[in-house]
């Protein structure tokens, strides 16, 4: 049941320092350095020379995060959408290996990727929720996130686990594959170990519903970010407009004043992601819709540079670029869920919308 929350939405919001504990509960190692990720055989990596990510909604942008940390750490890789994949996969050969994400294990669209790119040769896993789906049973391997079920339509405490486990994932086939660690790994695993506690924190703190309270009535909501901060502006607009009705865009930072620039005004507040990758820039941007007249909400943490000069501001708590985004996105969850609260929507069932998509 719901418990205390009125929806389970924010029931699954909240059971986020849990899920991630679990997710990386034996997996990590921060006293030995180690990702301790028993799944797979000891340098089971090691000839994988491209990674291709196939995955569809949230699980896209989960997915575009894993690939961004992979390319982060040397190793050559791609996320892309599963239902454009039968018509513009990257050349695959038997050292590709191919990562379905997925939360359910059945989305339609997931499994006829996965099976085209087993078909051709490449070595296939996927990341999911659910122990004995489709995808599980059909990959040649699976890491399990461990997430527990999630009832919301919206996936939110999925996102999270995925990310995490995909981060972790791309640490260890980096690693496989240049025969030591990666460079970051010393620093990220502690950071990881704490999160379940920088989560409790930022949820126990938020400002997010005020925030949807001041501006719950503009035309257009929009999100930007840079580095892996932009697959968390894209969730963060695909569970606004999911839940809310209302229409929001996530952008790349530095893409606004190619074009949705035009679209900026008053009426159209932009929530500005800060990483740490590159923040200077993205503030920059920030200013520039400022200046024509938008409210910019920074998501960063206390003491930024952007604190200051944004209109508003919801607090991270300081960690590593690889994990600031998660901590971004939990924020943005609780101003869509307060949003839509707010206007009154059927926040666990959106219109049109199936938890499982098991149709092309
Ligand atoms: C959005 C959402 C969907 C799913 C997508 C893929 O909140 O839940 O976008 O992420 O339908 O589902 P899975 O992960 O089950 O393959």
């Amino acid at each position: 049941g719901k418990g205390e929350y009125d929806h389970f939405m924010l029931k699954e919001i909240n059971e986020q320092p849990t899920s991630l504990a679990q997710a990386i509960e034996g997996r990590v190692d921060s006293a030995t350095e180690r990702i301790a990720l028993s799944d797979f055989e000891p340098d089971t990596f090691e000839d994988v020379d491209s990674v291709q990510f196939v995955a569809c909604g949230t699980s896209y942008h989960a997915a575009l995060y894993g690939s961004l940390t992979l390319n982060q750490a040397g190793v050559q890789s791609t996320a892309l959408l599963a239902n454009e994949y039968s018509v513009s996969a990257p050349p695959i050969d038997d050292d590709t290996l191919v990562i379905a994400v997925t939360q359910s294990g059945e989305t339609a669209d997931t499994l006829t990727a996965l099976r085209r790119a087993d078909a051709e040769g490449a070595r296939t896993l996927t990341v999911t929720n659910v122990v004995g789906s489709t995808a599980a049973r059909e990959a040649d391997d699976a890491l399990f996130i461990r997430a527990g079920p999630e009832i919301g339509v919206a996936a939110t405490k999925t996102f999270s686990s995925q990310a995490v486990m995909l981060t972790l994932l791309g640490q260890r086939i980096a690693g496989d594959l240049q025969g030591e660690p990666p460079a970051d790994l010393k620093s990220l695993l502690p950071e990881l170990e704490s999160m379940p506690g920088r989560l409790d924190d930022l949820l126990a703190s938020s400002a997010a519903e005020s925030i949807a309270e001041q501006y719950s009535d503009s035309q257009s909501y929009f999100f930007i970010g840079r580095g892996l901060g932009f697959p968390v502006a894209l969730e963060g607009a695909l569970k606004f407009k999911e839940i809310t009705y209302e229409h929001a865009e996530g952008f790349a930072s530095g893409e606004l004043k190619h074009g949705p620039l035009a679209l900026v005004t008053p009426e159209t507040p932009v929530f500005a992601i800060f990483t740490g990758q590159e923040d200077e820039k993205t503030l920059k941007n920030a200013e520039e819709a400022q200046t024509r007249g938008a409210p910019v909400i920074a998501v960063c943490p206390d003491g930024h540079p952007a604190v200051k000069a944004a209109d508003e501001h919801l607090s991270i708590p300081e960690t590593e670029p690889n994990l600031a985004g998660l901590l971004a996105n939990v924020q943005l969850q609780l101003v869509s869920y307060y949003a839509a609260d707010l206007l009154d929507r059927p926040i666990d069932k959106p219109r049109n919308l199936a938890k499982s998509v098991t149709v092309e």
